[in-house]
């Protein structure tokens, strides 16, 4: 009965109890006390025994707000891997395969197993960057779906926009993954997802400090994101998600403007940092990650645990070998794996 998911191989991720976490890309900075006290008092005031707006409606217009665009655009997910499996889901008929670059963010792959549809893993090439012949490869299997993470997971550089683009001249449906666009100066895909009937943005507040509370945006032409909203479950968005969103969107911004900012002037300092050792290569990063090659990265990824800092092991995937990605941490969590960094490759003689 459940034979597709015997072959499945599920998400993982690193739970590995450490002091310091590096390994979510998550928002390292708490919302301040005031904000959280203010979320506590709405909080208090949930009819609990009833069931949220369906539609959202107060948290759609701050969110619509907040990224430029009107409610009707917008489809809302628990996080934006629920709206990645509903597009993976719903997208064209299944005998179409589902095509994204590879290494990225193991979850449309995850989907498109569970789902049982075809897979077309587009390799990038040595600086993970799309190749337009393998986009052209991919594309001679006539693909009803193509999922481009920008700037990408694990590999925290942007993709070809003319490459994404090109795609999406060709008929697919393109959907552009923009988890981590608030760490980019490079142009987002708005305006082509709002003008365009075959481009689609996702967007999520994961990376922005409100990973728990699960929410996640599909962005597109109304007329697209209300047919794609007809295939979303009536109240995924819970009644504390609501609240507490539509209470950090409308007074909180500003807190959430400055960890941006310490976070990619953390960024640039940390890779700084690390790429004057000859033996480890440090990749360029437009997001709140980077990710270093190093001569064991098994070895290192132990060794930073036993010192209380957990990255994330990238190892084992192709492409990929010895290859840890480092989520941006508060200044001082930085300085602390700096420290442990320079200590274990000091002593492995790795500088
Ligand atoms: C590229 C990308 N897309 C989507 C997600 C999932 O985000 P969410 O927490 O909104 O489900 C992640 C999480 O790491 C990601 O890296």
């Amino acid at each position: 009965m459940f034979e597709r998911l015997k072959k499945l191989k599920p998400y993982k991720t690193e739970t590995t109890p450490c002091k310091i976490k590096l390994s979510s890309n998550e928002d390292p900075f708490e919302l301040p006390l005031w904000l959280r006290e203010k979320i506590a008092t709405a909080i208090k005031k949930i009819p609990f025994q009833r069931y949220p707006d369906p539609t959202s409606t107060k948290l759609k217009k701050q969110l619509a707000k907040f990224y430029k665009v009107n409610p009707e655009n917008i489809v809302l997910g628990n996080g934006s891997d629920e709206l990645i499996h509903l597009l993976i889901t719903i997208a064209g008929d299944y005998s179409r395969p589902v095509m994204y670059p590879i290494p990225t963010f193991p979850m449309y792959q995850v989907s498109a197993d569970i789902v049982g549809r075809a897979k077309i893993e587009i390799p990038l090439d040595h600086n993970f960057q799309l190749k337009k012949d393998q986009i052209d490869k991919a594309l001679d299997k006539n693909p009803s779906i193509a999922f481009f993470a920008t700037p990408n997971n694990p590999t925290g550089n942007s993709l070809d926009r003319e490459l994404i683009l090109y795609t999406a001249s060709k008929g697919v449906l393109t959907v552009v993954d923009e988890a981590y666009i608030h760490f980019s100066q490079r142009e987002d895909f708005l305006n082509e997802a709002l003008t365009k009937d075959n481009i689609i943005v996702l967007r999520t507040l994961s990376k922005i400090g409100l990973a728990g509370i699960r929410l996640g945006a599909l962005i597109a032409k109304k007329e697209i994101a209300q047919e794609i909203d007809k295939a979303r479950a009536p109240f995924n968005i819970t009644y504390p998600t609501q609240v507490i969103g539509e209470i950090v969107l409308s007074q909180g911004i500003k807190e959430i403007e400055k960890h941006i900012k310490i976070i990619i002037l953390e960024r640039d300092k940390l890779i700084k940092k690390l790429s004057s050792f000859k033996k480890i290569k440090v990749y360029p990063s437009d997001a709140n990650f980077f990710l270093i090659k190093v001569p064991n990265g098994n070895l290192l990824h132990k060794k930073l645990i036993e010192k209380g800092i957990l990255v994330r092991n990238m190892s084992h995937l192709p492409n990929l070998e010895n290859c840890l990605r480092v989520s941006i941490g508060k200044p001082e969590e930085n300085s602390a794996f700096f420290r442990a960094f320079k200590q274990i490759i000091q002593e492995l003689d790795w500088t």
